[in-house]
């Protein structure tokens, strides 16, 4: 298989940690529900291929997210107890207690960076939203389990426009001091450009966040997801969101379409010389595997070079 020439540039960071979204983010919005078992499959292939951590699914309402509506049954498939971390989604105490009963270690909250998709996204505002997240946080830590925090619409909204860095950075701090281990800032619609990101990354360090508590998580929509990765790599963020093969978007956010692609990041990090960890040709057969039962092309460029 063709691979890039490593050429190094050492003030990069030397490794990151490559948070794989497509069997939530990405099975999310296909129209198709992928089976149960296909599912189960889809993550044991993202494991072998690499993968440090694979988030599984999301306990949410199963009328606002049917193509998750089995999340139990998924759960109930997969190795828990295992090396790679397989998070959820939990919006609510409700989910939480969905996900307790099933076992899972790892949970991920989901707040809006705006008014608007907290109402569309989670029946919420802006505040509430994080009434709802408290009791969430605390319990989930109680219990021993791990959370990380996404803020959504961090770069545009799709209904706002233009979202203020200091309001990005105002829920995001809300979110750490809540007891989040871990950030994710979520270009929900895709609209961020390289000099955006390094500025929202020094706004949170200058509001006092270390940078090793970040992670970035792009949408592809207007083909700027892998340079705002490697803009988020100059200013020292060491793990991004990214899902096999380009599955994704969100179902509540107009034009969200797929996540960054896996492959095309692997690619770009193996080409820099920075370690991840994936096995690329396992990772590109999961891929088309996946694309195949989809029946759709993959979004991602690599996936389409190399199959
Ligand atoms: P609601 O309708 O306001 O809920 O929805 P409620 O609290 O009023 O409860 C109504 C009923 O739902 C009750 O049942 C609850 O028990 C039940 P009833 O008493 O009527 O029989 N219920 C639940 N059932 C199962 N699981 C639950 C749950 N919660 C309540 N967790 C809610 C509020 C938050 C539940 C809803 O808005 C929801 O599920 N939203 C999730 C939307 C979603 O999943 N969006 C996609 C993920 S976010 C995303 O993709 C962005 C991200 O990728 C980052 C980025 O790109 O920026 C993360
Ligand atoms: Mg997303």
């Amino acid at each position: 298989m063709i691979r890039p020439t490593t050429v190094r540039d050492e003030s990069l960071p030397g490794a990151v940690t490559i948070y794989e979204v497509g069997p939530r983010d990405g099975l999310q919005n296909e129209k198709a529900v992928v089976p149960v078992e296909v599912k189960a499959e889809f993550i044991g292939r993202l494991v072998a291929a690499g993968l440090p951590v694979v988030e599984a699914t999301s306990f949410v309402h199963p009328r606002w997210v049917p193509q998750l509506a089995d999340a139990a049954e998924l759960v109930a498939r997969l190795p828990l107890d295992g090396p790679t971390p397989l998070p959820v989604l939990v919006p609510n105490e409700r989910g939480l207690d969905r996900a307790l009963a099933a076992g899972v270690r790892h949970v991920a909250i989901f707040a809006s960076a705006t008014e608007t998709f907290a109402r569309k996204n989670l029946n919420s505002t802006l505040d509430d939203q994080l009434a709802m997240f408290e009791p969430v946080v605390a319990r989930a830590r109680a219990a021993g389990l791990d959370v990380r925090a996404y803020v959504s619409m961090c770069f545009g909204d799709p209904w706002e426009g233009a979202v203020a860095t200091e309001q990005v950075v105002s829920v995001g701090r809300r979110l750490l001091d809540l007891g989040a281990s871990q950030l994710s800032l979520g270009d929900t619609i895709g609209v961020g450009t390289a000099e955006h990101v390094q500025a929202l990354v020094r706004a949170f360090g200058e509001a006092g966040t270390d940078v090793g508590s970040l992670a970035m998580h792009f949408h592809d929509t207007y083909g700027q997801a892998l340079a705002n990765a490697y803009a988020a790599l100059q200013v020292g963020v060491t793990t991004f969101d990214a899902s096999a093969g380009g599955l994704g978007g969100c179902p509540y956010a107009e034009s969200a379409t797929g996540n960054l692609a896996t492959e095309d990041l692997v690619w770009m990090l193996d080409g820099l010389g920075i370690e991840h960890g994936v096995d690329l040709p396992s990772l590109v057969a999961t891929s088309v595997w996946m694309a195949e039962i989809l029946a759709k092309e993959p979004a991602s460029a690599v996936v389409r070079a190399l199959r």
